[in-house]
């Protein structure tokens, strides 16, 4: 079976942190969120990926995958020009593809739980396509299935009236018979030829699609709240690890600390994720916060955030719920009037 990593699209709703790369990059708990996807589509047995760039900053996705031997897999690039759908994604990976089975995954979509079992399942079924299903409390964010005795009986994209909660997550197994379905599809109403439309148009035609429920943690991180969440839920699920010095530091809780960073009189809760050679003093630090590699943190509190690599947080600074991306400085100091104040195009600040 080979894979689809979808690395493209404009992250319109985490702007500015997508107005110089990729969401998909965009770090939980210090690791782009696409390697998550990457790593799930290896372990379930996928080591050949076409990974779909588009959009603003693709080069930086080839930088950091490259040919992906560092990640036990071997990468393809497949360039979208233009947004034009998941559906028009997938279509584009035809000749990588050729007869085989295969599995495509959206590089936004952050699930704990592996997919090797729904993978094996897939190999062995005669379904032309395989979902997996997650209950949402707004259903009309997502592509819908419709059931009746257990079976799936119509699948649309974000429905005004839903009629159930059971969302189409962004994992989908599929056999080569969808090419043919998706050169027979019609742009929708956002002017995108989508999966979902191409799964009915599969249904329709009476092709089996099989399903299965996750009941694990499942989020599309499509909004800086969605991000904020699925951090949480990968720093719980971390295993602790120290590897940097401390002196007059209280650790609790679960709490990674990457080499030779040095933390001094701070307190930190956990799960708390600290990279490498970063500088913490006089700071109390979490629950559920990452922190990235190269940041200097002094005298500053901060919980249910993400700091990106090489930022400086410095003075009485109280941070919630805040996404901070690399190379950013904030630091509170008593001749600030004398400073130029520099603010990013989109950023959002409320105090
Ligand atoms: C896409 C799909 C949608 C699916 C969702 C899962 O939505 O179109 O059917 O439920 O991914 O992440 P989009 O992220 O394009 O809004």
């Amino acid at each position: 079976m080979k894979g689809i990593l979808l690395h493209g699209g404009h992250g319109t709703r985490l702007r500015p942190l997508t107005h110089t790369g990729p969401k998909q990059l965009l770090p939980i708990a210090n690791k782009p969120m696409s390697q998550y996807c990457l790593e799930s589509i290896r372990d379930a047995g996928a080591t050949e990926i076409a990974i779909i760039i588009g959009g603003i900053g693709s080069n930086k996705v080839k930088e950091y995958y490259a040919d992906g031997k560092k990640f036990g897999v071997k990468i393809t690039y497949v360039e979208q020009e233009y947004p034009k759908g998941i559906a028009h994604a997938i279509r584009l990976c035809k000749d990588f593809i050729g007869s085989e089975k295969f599995l495509v995954f959206l590089g936004d979509n952050i699930i704990q739980k592996s997919i090797l079992d729904y993978a094996k399942d897939f190999e062995k079924s005669d379904a032309e396509a395989s979902i997996l299903l997650c209950e949402v409390d707004e259903p009309s964010r997502f592509g819908i299935a419709d059931m009746r005795d257990g079976k799936i009986t119509k699948i649309m994209e974000k429905p005004q009236k839903p009629p159930t909660n059971l969302a189409v997550t962004g994992i989908y197994f599929l056999t080569p018979k969808i090419f043919e379905i998706i050169d027979r599809l019609k742009p929708s109403w956002r002017n995108e030829l989508e999966i979902t439309d191409a799964l009915q148009m599969l249904l329709e035609e009476g092709n089996k699609i099989t399903y299965h429920t996750i009941t694990d943690y499942w989020k599309d991180t499509g909004t800086p709240d969605d991000i904020i969440h699925a951090n949480k839920a990968i720093l719980q699920s971390m295993k602790p690890y120290f590897h940097g010095k401390k002196d007059d530091a209280h650790v609790t809780g679960n709490v990674m600390v990457g080499m030779n960073t040095q933390i001094h009189n701070s307190k930190i809760g956990g799960p708390v994720i600290i990279g490498n050679n970063c500088v913490i003093d006089g700071v109390n630090i979490g629950p559920n916060t990452s922190i990235g590699d190269n940041t200097k943190l002094s005298y500053c509190n901060i919980s249910d955030s993400i700091i990106m690599s090489n930022c400086i947080l410095s003075g009485n600074l109280k941070i919630r719920k805040s996404i901070i991306a690399a190379n950013s400085n904030i630091i509170l100091e008593d001749d600030s009037d004398e400073k130029v104040f520099l603010l990013g195009e989109g950023t959002r600040i409320t105090l």
